[in-house]
Formats: structure tokens, C-alpha cells, sequence
């Protein structure tokens, strides 16, 4: 194709990419493998350590997955059937809830609302929360309003009389009549109702949940949410991995509103909570912001202090679930169990792109039906073929989950042994599975004059892997947010052969940048393969 075509698609990202040798066209993908055309044009295998951003737990073109595909459009599948029952998504709803009940040992059912793309997922799980929060927040009223009005009930018929704290909490003498006193604290739940305190949402520093208009404000990174602040949600951003920051967030936000109780003859008062917390979000592994899982402890406090302020949580699995962290919920190796749960990219196995928020029984609200939908969600193309990619992860007793598992630890022995021989280049590997972070050490100071231009300016991670697709036909890319972090998301047909060479690419890189030589570094820009 010609440059002026992709001119059209990705003018700036184009001119970008080129710079760095990625500017690549792949025609052919298999398992961990895409074929890239070379400047002489003939096909050249590329071990795919990107995974599209973590889509493919089952590799590109899984044949199975492509055979369901086929079969569906053989059968002539009705992909568009609005308004009537759809059985493909019910069997995922089903098969997702049989997974929950064993991996959370819960038998409380989780409702799911389907959707297209991950933002859409993240997107319905805000809407939802909001709704069941508005809704709490009217219940609260009506309770408040029924208890008062029992209140003088009681006080008329004199079967009760007021204590004197109600007149105090509502600021009048001793002297006012009870009556003024109901008066008051009617007035106060009324307003809950018209005034009622903004939904306070909570996020993660370094956290991703999309990037469309409400789910980039959840979206931490300054640089792709801040021209669009105006218009969207505004979250509250908590430090990762610091428990003892949690509880004085939620608490600073905690509001109470007075109601009554009759009892004992007496109308006394008491304080309630109104239901400002609309959410919490998080990654069980902080995949965008750079690989950054967090600790037991934090997932432990959050659990805590998200309980006793009634916040729900919702657990993005997006990046981490569907088997990538050797479960099927990342969260559930945490024992983080959220009142809702976002799923996409390895769920369409690849091929689809579906995406679907799974709400706990008892926040579910019904009437969220009337109010969402997408033209899309629920199709039996895309819920056909995540059945299927549900039936491969499950089947054997978990075999593939175990393989994540396994397949993820040999990459993470063979990366270790690469940054214990150049400490000084690599700082840090970590992940779950196989979602692997290998961080660069910051040489920005004292790394040659490219590691020094390339590094304040976030290209370096982008350098690297230009390196390593020309010179060892392995395709890596750092994250988006953590520029000197490369993200590695293989499927679990993840091979030996694979994460040696990857090694072997690692271990010339750290040798090139330990010695400085740009020369080299830069080489496979004057002599591009592709
Ligand atoms: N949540 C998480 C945890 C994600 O990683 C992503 C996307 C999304 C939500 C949004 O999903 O792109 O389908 O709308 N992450 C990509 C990445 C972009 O680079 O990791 P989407």
C-alpha cells in the first residue's frame, strides 16, 4: 500500500512508527508467529511477544476459534436479533457465573450486560453503579419520610415521646415543639432527593480503563485525560499498593443524613449513611500503566474499607482475566471479589470484539435494561465464538490456566537470569502469568547520547523494540504509560524455543546499551529488513 493511503488512517502515528522500523505490515498470524512482508517482499516470521494488547491468551488464529467462525457463518447465524432471546450470550453469562462460583466460592449469581470494547464495559459498570446509587439514595428518603411519618404518628396518638437529642441534632431549644423538629429533619431528606451529593468515584494512580469519554477520566495518565477533563466524571486518584491510604479517601467523602426511630416509647434519632460512593475501579495487574500487580495487602484493605463505606468495586479483568494470570479472574488469586467485573479482549478469542460487565445479584438493577443498550451487544457471532474460547479455557479441569501459570514463571526465570547479568540495564521484571513487565533502568543521565535523548522523551522502550523486531524478529512494545517498561503478553502456546530467543535478543540489547554504542543500536534503521 502506498504511504498516502496510511496517511489517511495514521498520519502522525505513521511518521512516528517509521522512525523506529515499525512501520511493518504483517499479512499472515498463527499462535505466537505474524508473517511480515521484507523490503524484498518475501514472508518473514516474527514471534509476537504483544499479543494484541493481551487478546490473544489463545494466539492469533487459534484453529479452533477459526473453525467455530466458520461454522457459525456456514449455518447463516443470525448475528443481528434485537429484542428477542439470545441464547449464545446466556450460555456465556452462564458459563462466566459457573467460573465465578468456583474461583470466588460464591453461589450469589452475577447478571451480565454485554457490550463491544473494553471502555464500553468499564463504561456500562460506572452507569450501572450510578443508577443503583440513585436508587439508594431515593430508598433512603422513602425510608426517612415513612419513619417520620410514623414518628408523628406516635407522638399524636402520645404512644412515644420525642427524646430531647432530636431537637438538639436539628439545632432548636428544648422548648420547640416536637412536631417543628419533624418538620426540620423531613426538609433535610427532601433535599437528598433533589440535591443530591455527587457520585464520588475512586481509581488507581498509574490505572487504564479506556479512553472514551467517561472511561478516560478513570484513566490515570495526565497526557491522554486531561485535554478532556471538562466534560467527563472526576475521580478520585488513590496511591497503588498504599493500604493505609484507602480508609481517609473514603472517609473524607463519608456524608450522613439524620433520621428517626420510634421505639420503647421514644422518638430518638439516629444518622445514617447517604450513598455518595458510586465506585472504586481497579486492575488486579496494572497492565498499561506499566505491570504493576498489586499486593495482597492492598487488595485486602480495599476489600475492608470498600465494605465498611458501602463502595462497590469494580475489578477491571479487561488485560488480566480470561486465563492470562493463571486464573480465570486475575482478582481471584487475590481474593479480591468485586460487586462487578469487566471482561473483553481475550473473550472474542482474537477474532471478536465483544466485552461484557458482570454484575453481582444483589446490586443488580433491573431496570438498567430499559436504559442501556448497543446495537452490537449480545450478537450470536461474537458470543458463539467466546463460548468457545470459554469451552478451550475450561476444559481438562483448567489445563490452560495452569499453563499460564507455568509458561508465564519460565519466561519470568529466563528474564530474571538476563537482568541478573545486566542489573545496571534492566531494572525490574515483574507480572502474573503471562503478563510480564521488563522495566529498563533510567539512563537518561548517563546512557549514551541516543538512551539520553530517547528516554526523557518516552521513545526509548519504542528504540528497543525496533532493535529486536529488525535484528532478532521479535516484536515487543513498552506501555503506553511506562515508556521505559516493555510489556510482554504471549499465549500460552508460549514455547521454549520462543523465550529463549527473546533472551537472546535481551541479552544484546543490555550488551549494546552497556556499551554505549549507539552505532549499533541504530544499525537496523540504515540496513531495515522490512
Ligand atoms: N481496561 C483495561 C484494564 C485495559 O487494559 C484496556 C485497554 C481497557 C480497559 C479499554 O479497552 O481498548 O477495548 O476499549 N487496554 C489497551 C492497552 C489499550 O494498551 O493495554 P478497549
Amino acid at each position: 500500500m502506498n504511504s498516502q493511503a496510511h496517511d489517511l488512517v495514521d498520519t502522525e502515528l505513521h511518521q512516528a512508527v517509521s522512525q523506529v522500523g515499525l512501520d511493518v505490515e504483517y499479512i499472515r498470524s498463527r499462535g505466537n508467529t505474524m508473517w511480515a512482508r521484507d523490503r524484498h517482499g518475501g514472508e518473514v516470521p516474527v514471534t509476537d511477544f504483544i499479543g494484541g494488547y493481551g487478546s490473544l491468551i489463545l494466539g492469533h488464529n487459534h484453529p479452533e476459534v477459526v473453525a467455530r467462525a466458520r461454522d457459525l457463518l456456514d449455518r447463516d447465524t443470525p448475528v443481528h436479533a434485537q429484542v428477542s432471546l439470545r441464547p449464545e450470550a446466556a450460555a456465556v453469562a452462564a458459563v462466566l457465573n459457573r467460573i465465578l462460583q468456583r474461583e470466588f466460592d460464591t453461589d450469589e449469581p452475577y447478571f451480565a450486560v454485554f457490550a463491544n470494547s473494553g471502555a464500553e464495559a468499564v463504561e456500562v459498570a460506572v452507569k450501572h453503579a450510578e443508577m443503583d446509587r440513585r436508587m439508594r439514595l431515593e430508598e433512603l428518603t422513602a425510608a426517612i419520610e415513612e419513619h417520620i411519618a410514623d414518628a408523628r404518628t406516635a407522638l399524636t396518638e402520645g404512644s412515644a415521646v420525642l427524646a430531647p437529642a432530636v431537637l438538639t441534632a436539628v439545632g432548636l431549644p428544648a422548648t420547640a415543639a416536637p412536631e417543628s423538629a419533624l418538620d426540620a429533619l423531613q426538609a433535610r431528606a427532601r433535599t437528598l432527593g433533589v440535591q443530591a451529593p455527587g457520585p464520588r468515584l475512586f481509581t488507581l494512580a498509574g490505572g487504564f480503563h479506556g479512553k472514551l469519554l467517561g472511561s478516560i477520566q478513570l484513566t490515570h495518565n495526565p497526557q491522554f485525560r486531561a485535554p478532556f477533563t471538562a466534560l467527563g466524571v472526576q475521580p478520585r486518584f488513590l496511591p497503588v499498593n498504599q493500604p493505609e491510604a484507602l480508609r481517609p479517601a473514603l472517609a473524607a467523602e463519608r456524608t450522613t443524613v439524620l433520621d428517626v426511630t420510634v421505639g420503647a416509647g421514644v422518638v430518638d434519632v439516629v444518622e445514617r449513611d447517604v450513598p455518595v460512593f458510586c465506585a472504586l475501579l481497579v486492575e488486579p495487574v496494572q497492565g498499561e500503566g506499566g505491570i504493576v500487580p498489586l499486593t495482597p495487602e492492598f487488595a485486602k484493605e480495599l476489600q475492608a474499607v470498600c465494605a465498611e463505606f458501602d463502595c462497590p468495586i469494580v475489578v477491571d479483568e479487561i488485560q488480566t482475566g480470561a486465563g492470562r494470570s493463571g486464573a480465570f479472574f486475575a482478582s481471584s488469586l487475590l481474593q479480591l471479589r468485586g460487586d462487578y467485573y469487566t471482561l473483553a479482549k481475550s473473550l472474542g478469542g482474537g477474532l471478536v470484539k465483544t466485552s461484557v460487565t458482570l454484575v453481582r445479584g444483589r446490586r443488580y438493577r433491573p431496570q438498567f435494561e430499559l436504559v442501556h443498550s448497543s446495537t452490537f451487544a449480545k450478537d450470536a457471532f461474537s458470543s458463539g465464538i467466546a463460548l468457545k474460547v470459554l469451552d478451550l479455557l475450561e476444559t481438562d479441569g483448567g489445563t490452560a490456566y495452569r499453563t499460564a501459570a507455568l509458561r508465564g514463571a519460565r519466561l519470568v526465570q529466563a528474564l530474571e537470569a538476563v537482568r541478573a547479568e545486566y542489573d545496571d540495564i534492566i531494572s525490574d521484571v515483574r507480572g502474573l502469568g503471562l503478563l510480564v513487565g521488563i522495566e529498563f533502568a533510567d539512563r537518561s543521565g548517563v546512557g549514551s547520547p541516543m538512551v539520553r535523548q530517547t528516554q526523557p522523551a518516552g521513545l526509548f522502550g519504542f528504540l528497543v523494540s525496533g532493535y529486536l523486531l529488525h535484528e532478532h524478529l521479535i516484536r515487543v512494545m513498552p506501555t503506553g504509560s511506562a515508556p521505559n517498561t516493555l510489556r510482554l503478553e504471549p499465549s500460552i502456546g508460549l514455547t521454549d524455543d520462543e523465550i529463549d530467543r527473546l533472551a537472546t535478543g535481551l541479552r544484546e540489547v543490555c550488551e549494546v546499551l552497556r556499551a554505549n554504542d549507539d552505532e549499533r543500536l541504530t544499525a537496523f534503521l540504515g540496513a531495515r529488513r522490512f
